[in-house]
């Protein structure tokens, strides 16, 4: 995958950006990249807002070319979150994945990942990195939030930050693109597990217990309840 940045000092969402520029300009080559210094409306999953640190934290967006069968999408942000949980342990930062795509350090969240389908080739990749937040910011978040600064008591330069994904990005995507989830079963299994850890999976109003049964073939989370293995495609996870 070739990558090709675009920085915006500031825009609203990277994802939106992404979009704007598939929709005005044609199709946006496979690894393209839209990063920003600064996002004024950062979006999450289940239409939150993404707080990031303006000129301090990485938020980028990435197109991938792809078949876009709906169900392909939530496992690809789990080939991105591995990508991301590879970088930060080779910086000696203890982080997990956690499905469905989330990057956290103990019970802290690092990295947030929003993926959207553009039709009719792609997938875009957003991804929130916390690098340089600090302490302060971090507790003024609605949820547990950490940085690479405040796990390392290090400052990082974003850009180098955003290069240095690179080639875990390429890797987990390739082995995404040659296999889906089956590719990236093993490892997710032993990162984000063990099977049978107690699980409570929230989804809208609903509340669902039981214990990790492991992941079905797009990444879905097979939770076993009382009732027997029960597939859950979305939600959070506590
Ligand atoms: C989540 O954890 O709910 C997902 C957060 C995704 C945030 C990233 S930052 C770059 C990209 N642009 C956005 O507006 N959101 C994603």
């Amino acid at each position: 995958m070739k990558f090709q940045v675009e920085w915006f000092d500031r825009l609203a969402s990277t994802n939106a950006t992404m979009r704007e520029l598939f929709l005005c300009d044609g199709e946006p080559r496979e690894g393209f990249v839209v990063a920003a210094r600064e996002q004024t409306a950062g979006r999450g999953r289940q239409d939150r807002k993404w707080i990031s640190t303006p000129g301090q934290d990485l938020c980028f967006s990435l197109f991938v070319r792809t078949g876009t069968e709906l169900e392909t999408v939530p496992s690809l942000s789990m080939a991105a979150a591995l990508a991301v949980n590879d970088l930060l342990r080779s910086t000696g930062i203890l982080s997990a994945p956690k499905w469905p795509n989330d990057v956290l350090v103990g019970e802290k969240k690092i990295c947030g990942i929003l993926s959207e389908r553009v039709e009719p080739a792609g997938i875009v990749v957003g991804i929130g990195l916390n690098v340089n937040m600090t302490g302060e910011e971090a507790g003024a978040i609605d949820r547990p939030a950490t940085s690479m600064l405040i796990e390392s008591g290090k400052p990082r330069d974003i850009a180098q930050t955003l290069e240095a994904l690179f080639q875990p990005l390429e890797y987990w995507i390739g082995e995404w693109k040659r296999g889906g989830f089956s590719n990236l079963r093993k490892t997710w299994t032993q990162q984000a597990g063990p099977v049978g850890k107690p699980l409570a999976v929230h989804d809208g109003g609903l509340k669902k217990s039981g214990a990790l049964a492991g992941f079905g073939n797009h990444g879905e989370l097979l939770l076993r309840t009382k009732n027997g293995i029960e597939t859950i495609w979305s939600g959070e996870v506590s």
